[in-house]
């Protein structure tokens, strides 16, 4: 009777702990990729207007390395790895107000869905990976 009560003992500590681990992990978002998830917003939405550094801004969005490069306006603030908040590009396309640009990204509108600003804020979360 004692073994069967430190055996189910065992199994509920196990069990708990497992779904803590689960639930840890759900909190946590998806890494996201630049080359599947983040590139493809910049091609659709983007690069019609930033295809090179002489696009408006001197930003360059077709590629990681000419978004990186440091050639735009902002190269101070324009990603600040780790800091979606602190960052112009995404602070350019997640609000209509704007402390910097005249207006929000895309210039004109249709702007991004939830979803497509959610991965832009992960990914600079994230620390901005070329990956
Ligand atoms: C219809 C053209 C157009 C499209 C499409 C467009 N932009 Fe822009 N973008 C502009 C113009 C014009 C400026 C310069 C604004 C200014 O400072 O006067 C600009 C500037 C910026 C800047 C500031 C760069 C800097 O360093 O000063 C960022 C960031 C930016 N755009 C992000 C985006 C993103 C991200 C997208 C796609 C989701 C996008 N833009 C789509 C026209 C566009």
């Amino acid at each position: 009777m004692k073994k069967k009560s430190l055996m189910q003992l065992l199994l509920i500590t196990t069990v708990s702990l497992l779904l803590l681990l689960s639930f840890c992990e759900s909190t946590d978002n998806p890494t996201v990729s630049f080359n599947d998830d983040i590139l493809p917003i910049f091609k659709t939405q983007c690069t019609r207007c930033h295809f090179d550094n002489a696009s408006p801004g001197n930003l360059d969005l077709s590629s990681y390395g000419a978004l990186m490069s440091g050639n735009s306006n902002h190269p101070d603030n324009l990603v600040v790895l780790g800091y979606p908040s602190q960052s112009l590009l995404y602070e350019s396309i997640a609000s209509d107000e704007q402390a910097i640009l005249p207006y929000r990204m895309p210039q004109g509108g249709p702007y991004l869905q939830g979803i497509e600003i959610q991965l832009i804020e992960d990914w600079i979360y994230q620390g901005a990976k070329d990956n």
